[in-house]
């Protein structure tokens, strides 16, 4: 199982170290890459002129840009819920970046209230995510939502 304390202890002291949005989502991606056991691939989209597009991830080449509304990540913001998605076969809309993608979890970030973000981990077991998994990642993203300055003008 995954050490979810241990990983938002970690991703804490990263945040605290430097908290631009763009180092701390990075590092973030690669803890939970490195760290969670049948990922193909683990990053951020964040919301951009009323649309999803790509940040900091760890995998393959990924679509860049995802309408509020469309695939599981656009749910995820239209519903602002997590999605835990058993076998995204069965999703309707889903977007398949990597054909090795077969169950995905993705989690709202919020901002004064706001989804200014979306946690997107893809795995190629079917099933591969839990409520365990579900609650060990919103209090991941707990962490960012306390410390990430998503501010552009750097
Ligand atoms: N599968 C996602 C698209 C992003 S990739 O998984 C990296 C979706 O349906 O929104």
């Amino acid at each position: 199982m995954t050490d979810y304390k241990l990983l938002a202890s970690q991703l804490r002291a990263l945040a605290e170290d430097e908290p631009w949005f763009i180092p701390v989502m990075s590092n973030a991606s690669a803890l939970l890459f490195d760290n969670m056991e049948n990922l193909n691939w683990a990053g951020f989209y964040l919301m951009n002129k009323g649309s999803l597009v790509l940040g900091p991830f760890q995998g393959k080449v990924a679509c860049i840009r995802i309408e509020v509304g469309r695939g599981v990540c656009g749910t995820c913001v239209k519903e602002d819920r997590t999605q835990l998605v058993k076998d995204v076969h069965s999703f309707p809309g889903h977007i398949a970046c990597d054909s090795a993608s077969n169950s995905e979890i993705v989690v709202p970030i919020h901002k004064n209230g706001e989804v200014v973000a979306v946690l997107d981990i893809d795995s190629p077991l079917i099933g591969r995510f839990d409520e365990e998994d579900k609650e060990g990642l919103e209090a991941f993203v707990k962490v960012l939502e306390e410390l990430v300055d998503f501010s552009t003008d750097y």
